[in-house]
């Protein structure tokens, strides 16, 4: 009898562990504990055991049920504890993943290029790679010309072609103005907006030498430097805002004729190169940031991209994204090689 129930208790262990839902585990519990249950069926041979056997026996039997019970009660709880772990509900709140955002040159690109399309722009891209005739040559600046010493430049160790010149890693998207010409000739007007990388051979706290520019350029009859000076100041007020205007400064570029620079007033004294306080501007001190080049199309890079100059005018822009990012910021960046450093410490104050 004694052996009976030690046997019936490991029986009942092994199948109280084997029982993975809580239906199997009643099914179990009326294995053994139903009225024709083997724990049941075992108990009701104590009745006729000796007298003196019967206490011996009945204490152990009491033992086993409160073991076996026991066996149960942790079974079932830890069915409940795997049923939670299992237990999964969508729509539950989780922890959102962390998000990054575009870098802010790309920002910049996306905002600008929006911008002139509201105009009638078209983005495009021309080669990163170009021949020296689309940097220099087609744009009135042969190789004797000094103003491309302004132009350092990044030139690939390949084979001259004899009409297009060596390769170069394309200096300004001012490269894309002739290419654009060609493409689009016979079908005028142009309204070009060419945003792309630039390449130059340096590096010191205000140059990278990879950089980005945007170019526009515009072709058609009875274009003058009036539509020039609207088109600045429309870009003006949409990126850097209502209060801002352009001013156009005499200057020198060989592929336009007459030539400017474009200065734009400062955002924080609006042009007066004095606060309030009268102490003097910090960011701009006179009044006027400068943004970049600008100019009406000079008739020879015309004649390059086969457009008549006599019929055809135009005029053109070049500026660096990365120089009207800061800009439109407000905050003189210290060292613009923290755009590309990749510091996310950096990138993530913006
Ligand atoms: N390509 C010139 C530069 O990189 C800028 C420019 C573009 C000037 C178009 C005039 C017209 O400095």
């Amino acid at each position: 009898m004694e052996k009976d129930l030690i046997n019936l208790k490991q029986l009942a262990f092994s199948d109280i562990r084997a029982a993975k839902n809580s239906n199997k585990l009643n099914e179990v519990f009326l294995k053994y504990f139903g009225s024709s249950g083997l724990f049941t069926g075992l108990v009701k041979h104590i009745g006729k055991l000796t007298a003196e056997q019967r206490p011996k026996t009945g204490k152990l039997a009491n033992e086993t049920k409160k073991e076996i019970e026991k066996a149960f009660e942790n079974q079932k709880k830890k069915l409940v504890e795997d049923s939670l772990e299992e237990w999964l509900d969508v729509t539950w709140p989780t922890k959102s993943p962390e998000v990054g955002h575009l870098h802010l040159v790309t920002q910049a690109i996306s905002e600008i290029t929006q911008i002139f399309e509201r105009i009638g722009f078209t983005r495009m891209r021309y080669p990163e790679i170009d021949w020296e005739w689309y940097a220099f040559e087609s744009l009135n600046m042969p190789e004797s010309s000094p103003a491309r010493d302004d132009f350092e430049t990044f030139f690939i160790d390949a084979p001259a072609h004899p009409k297009l010149g060596r390769i170069v890693l394309s200096p300004h998207t001012s490269s894309g103005q002739v290419r654009e010409m060609e493409r689009l000739h016979h079908t005028l007007p142009i309204r070009m907006i060419n945003i792309a990388k630039c390449y130059r051979p340096n590096w010191d706290i205000s140059h990278v030498p990879m950089f980005h520019q945007f170019e526009g350029l515009v072709v058609d009859k009875g274009i003058n430097i009036t539509h020039l000076k609207g088109t600045m100041d429309y870009f003006a007020k949409e990126f850097f805002g209502p209060k801002r205007v352009t001013r156009l400064r005499p200057f020198h570029f060989q592929f336009t004729e007459p030539s400017f620079e474009v200065d734009i007033n400062c955002g924080i004294c609006l042009g007066k190169g004095k606060l309030v306080s009268g102490e003097i501007c910090r960011l701009c001190k006179s009044g006027w940031l400068e943004l970049g080049g600008s100019g009406m199309v000079h008739p020879n890079v015309l004649k390059a991209g086969k457009i008549d100059p006599t019929k055809y005018t135009g005029f053109a822009f070049g500026w660096g994204v990365e120089r009207a990012y800061m800009m439109k910021s407000g905050t003189k960046l210290e060292d613009i090689r923290f755009l590309y450093s990749n510091d996310i410490r950096f990138l993530e104050q913006f």
